[in-house]
């Protein structure tokens, strides 16, 4: 394998005016650059990163630690993170806790072990070891998705948090359907312990009140953010003396378990059950009829975490910040409202509710 010195000797010049042509380190003659570029290509140079990461301790990695990888909302988030790593020069490491908090302090300490120069994590439900073991190595880390509370004060480790608005999208979700006349509104709730899951619960109470509506503890039920989970969640409900006529399902994955369940039972959406999701995904507007959903700004997510991260490794003591996201709620046919024959694009047309009224709140909206 070609050395720096071998490029050096080729290119007529020093070790140190071959570093700073491929670091950008410092201005190099035009021509002095282009017989260092033209070397390096010659004799198929590539930088040795353990090399420079013992001259520099930075390894130019980042590590990620999401649990859920197989989920669309958190592929989207690994691809916005992967894609602005790039950007900036950095590689990925990736690794999947499996929402476990022994496994993600398993998983953080490899991450540390292998020197990434900051970590990204979207923390499971106890994240209090996780938080801890950050703390006492000093790694820098951006939290996504699930919010998490920090310890304060002046000598307190500064954690960058990203992550979407939970509450107001859900209320934006129950009101739609409390517009629609509906009464009994029941919801599919996410893992327990999670942020996101507490913000959706918060979310769906303030819709029912500002509805006017009652809380009834039996229309709420925990899914734990999984497909198999919201499917039984939603038989229960189904279940029920009086069972919902309306439904809003905390994540994509229970949503597909509460249309299991609807299916099973031979009920129909919106007719038997009308259906409102958080998370919108690419097969959203496949079902029949089409999912009304919010929709996260997951590639966004995962690119401003990296922007916290590379921010907080350039000022380390820089004050902390935490980034609330704006949802979008993408109206199609699954609430109720009557879907317009011919292509209905997603982000325009003209939607009319069960009265046959044109729905003022038409298609595509961003909610707080
Ligand atoms: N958090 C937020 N949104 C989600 C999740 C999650 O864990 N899973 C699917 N959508």
């Amino acid at each position: 394998m070609a050395t720096m010195a071998d490029v050096a000797r080729s290119a007529g010049v020093s070790v140190a005016t071959v570093s700073h042509v491929l670091n950008d380190t410092r201005p190099v003659l035009p021509h002095t650059r282009r017989a260092v570029l033209d070397a390096v290509e010659e004799l198929g140079y590539t930088t040795n990163t353990l090399a420079r990461s013992l001259v520099t301790s930075r390894t130019r990695s980042i590590g990620l630690a999401v649990s859920a990888i197989s989920n669309p909302y958190f592929t989207e988030i690994l691809q916005g993170v992967e894609a602005s790593a790039l950007e900036h020069g950095y590689g990925l490491l990736i690794a999947d806790p499996h929402e476990d908090p022994a496994h993600e302090r398993e998983v953080v300490r490899l991450l540390h072990e292998r020197r990434v120069d900051g970590m990204i994590v979207a923390p499971s439900a106890e994240p209090r070891e996780l938080v801890s073991y950050l703390t006492r190595h000093r790694v820098p880390a951006v939290f996504l998705d699930r919010i998490v509370d920090v310890p304060e004060g002046e000598d307190a480790p500064r954690f960058d948090q990203v992550g979407a608005e939970g509450a107001e999208p859900t209320t934006g979700l129950v009101d739609h359907l409390a517009g629609l006349g509906h009464r009994r509104i029941g919801l599919v709730a996410g893992r327990p312990g999670l942020s996101t899951t507490r913000e959706r619960i918060t979310g769906y109470r303030h819709g029912l009140a500002a509805a006017g509506l009652p809380f009834d503890e039996r229309l709420l039920v925990h899914g734990d953010s999984e497909a198999a989970a919201g499917e039984r969640a939603t038989a229960d409900l189904l279940s029920l003396a009086v069972p919902p006529t309306a439904l809003v399902t905390a994540n994509n994955a229970m949503t597909i378990g509460a249309l299991r369940a609807v299916r099973s039972r031979g009920l129909s959406v919106p007719g038997d059950l009308a259906l409102c999701c958080f998370d919108d995904f690419a097969w959203a507007d496949l079902f029949s009829p089409r999912l009304t959903a919010v929709a996260q700004p997951s590639r966004d997510i995962g690119a401003q975490a990296v922007r916290l991260l590379l921010d907080r490794l350039a000022e380390p003591d820089r004050p902390a910040r935490t980034l609330r996201l704006p949802c979008t709620f993408v109206h199609r046919g699954s609430c109720g409202c009557v879907e317009q024959p011919g292509p209905l694009s997603e982000k325009s047309g003209h939607v009319a509710g069960p009265s046959g009224k044109a729905d003022a709140k038409a298609h595509e909206r961003t909610l707080p």
